[in-house]
Order: C-alpha cells, then structure tokens, then sequence
C-alpha cells in the first residue's frame, strides 16, 4: 500500500496565516498539520508517501520531511500547480501509484482515537474502503446515505438537503483503478476533479466499502482560524491528560518497526532540547524499560 498526501490549496480560509506558509505546516498545538495525517499513515504500516502542495510550498514540505529516511519510510513529492480537485492527485502522482493500491489522505485532516485505519489498511482486499462519520453539519462535506441494512446507497457532494449526518472525511483506500476512474472524472460546476466522483463510480460497480467511524473517534477540522485553535485545544487537553502525543510521526515509526530504538534516540540527539525531544526520550525509556520488563 502506498500513500498520497494532498497538501496543496490556496488556504484562504486561513488568511492572513497562509499568506507565507501552506495551510498544512500550521501548527496545530505542538506540531506542523501535516503530522497528524503522516502519522495516521505511518501507524497504518505506510512506508511509501507522495506529497503534493503547490510549486510554492513544496520546498517548504522538502524541508520539513526531507526523503523520509530518518522515519524508516520514503517520501516523493510532485506539485500541483492549480486546486483542480482532489481526485487530480491521482493523476499527478500516477507514476508513484505505478500497479499498487493507494491511500489518499488530505493534508488537513485530524483524526485521533481507535485503530479503524489500520485495521482498514491491513483489511483492505480490492475496490475502494472509505469512512463515514456523523457530524452536525454535513452540507459541508461529501455525504453518504445508508439503506436500512446500512448499506451504502448515495453520496452527494455538499448537498443542501444531506440525506443522513454522515459525512465522509479526508481519508481514501483504492485499488489501482482509481487511476484510470480519476482520468474518466470530468471537472464538476465549480471546476473540480471531485473525490465523490470517483467514490460513486466505485458505489456503481459495486465495489465500495463505506465503514462507519466509532463515536470515540474524533476528526477534527483546522479549515478556518476558529477551527485551527479549536484542534489545538483539544490535541493539548488529551495530550495533557494522557501524557501521550498524537501525531508524533517518530514514536509512529518506532511502534510499526520501521526504526530501531538506537535510530530513535539517534533522531532525539539531533533535536534541540524541547518539550518534543523530551517527550520522544520518554518514549525511548519506556521503550526500553517495558522491552527490558518483558525479557
Ligand atoms: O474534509 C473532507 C471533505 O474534503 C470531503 O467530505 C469532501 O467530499 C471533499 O470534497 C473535501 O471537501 P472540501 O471542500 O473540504 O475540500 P477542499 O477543497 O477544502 O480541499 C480539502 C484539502 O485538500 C484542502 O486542505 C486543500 C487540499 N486540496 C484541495 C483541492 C481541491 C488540494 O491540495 N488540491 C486541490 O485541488
């Protein structure tokens, strides 16, 4: 399974914010946006990433993530040069694609709690799997009806009238026909590629999956600047509260195998002496002390 990253947008929602850095590497509490999604990926067992952002911003991402080799994964990069939808990035990332299935992730999408996406990843055996999540106001996402045996029947894209409160977050496993059913899409009234477009040609031959989120789940939305210090408040009060992070895309890759615990501490060196090294090196010893415990 492989990964697409879709980082791009002109993020005027977040303006004056974005007006010298990507909506995605704003800080959401204690660390850039895009953490959260890689992180996600990571815990899933993704080892291979495409991120795509604007011409603008991808030296920006370069920077941050550089080739992924310190995680233990890889990380490619192609631009987008205009917001022509987010089904284009199958387009624009369908040589990384090359014969695998791929996961699509939105670049500002929060999500903690539960191992739906793993389980969902490892699970996944053909078509498309998407998510269905209930919120209070799902005229602004792409919308999913159930027949009475919960079974899938419609998505509507934005729909004024939603038939059901169950909205479809940022997160997309396809088999490799997305790539051919994304260069079928044609653009939609407000010019775009749409991701619901190649969900319902997926519903129409009968091969997609629609798993509901449980209510413990939480996706979080950082689109407006309201929304983004709501994400922090809430990624600070559990972290408090638990003495866990969320979205420590180290402690990820160290929990999957992709790092050793010597490379981990390695990392932590590097880093200047932070709340964030200080967590990851409290992560090391507990590491150690529970491997140490189990021997
Ligand atoms: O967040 C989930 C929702 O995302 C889904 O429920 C909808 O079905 C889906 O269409 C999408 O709706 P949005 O209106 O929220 O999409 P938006 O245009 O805001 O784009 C989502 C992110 O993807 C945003 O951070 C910018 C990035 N993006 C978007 C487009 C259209 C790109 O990088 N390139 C693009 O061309």
């Amino acid at each position: 399974m492989k990964a697409i990253i879709l980082a791009g947008g002109s993020g005027s929602r977040l303006y004056p914010l974005t007006q010298v850095s990507s909506k995605q590497l704003q800080a959401v509490f204690d660390k850039p946006m895009i953490y959260y999604p890689l992180t996600v990926l990571i815990a899933s067992g993704v080892r291979e990433f495409c991120l795509i952002s604007t011409p603008d911003d991808v030296p920006r991402y370069k920077k941050l993530l550089g080739n992924g080799q310190q995680w233990g994964i890889s990380v490619e990069y192609r631009e987008q040069a205009k917001p022509e939808g987010i089904a284009q990035a199958f387009l624009i990332a369908a040589d990384f694609i090359g014969l695998d299935s791929v996961t699509l992730m939105l670049g500002d999408n929060i999500f903690s709690g539960g191992d739906d996406f793993p389980r969902a990843v490892s699970n996944f055996d053909g078509g498309a799997t998407i998510f269905a999540y209930h919120v209070k106001d799902p005229q602004r996402y792409g919308v999913v009806e159930f027949d009475r045996n919960g079974k899938a029947v419609s998505i509507e894209e934005k729909p004024r009238q939603p038939k059901s409160s169950y909205a479809v977050p940022g997160v997309y496993i396809y088999d490799n026909d997305v790539v051919e059913i994304a260069r079928a899409v044609k653009p939609s009234a407000r010019g775009e590629l749409e991701i619901t477009d190649v969900n319902l040609e997926y519903l129409r031959r009968g091969k997609l999956q629609v798993r509901r989120l449980s209510r413990g789940f939480a996706w979080l939305d950082a689109g407006t600047s309201t929304a983004l210090h709501e994400a922090s408040a809430y990624i600070e009060a559990i972290e408090r509260r638990q003495g866990v992070k969320i979205g420590c895309p180290e402690e990820a890759a160290l929990v999957r195998g992709f790092l050793s615990v010597d490379q981990f501490e390695a990392l932590i060196e590097k880093m200047p002496s932070c709340e964030y090294s200080d967590y990851l090196r409290s992560v090391a010893d507990e590491w150690r002390r529970l491997k140490w415990e189990k021997q």
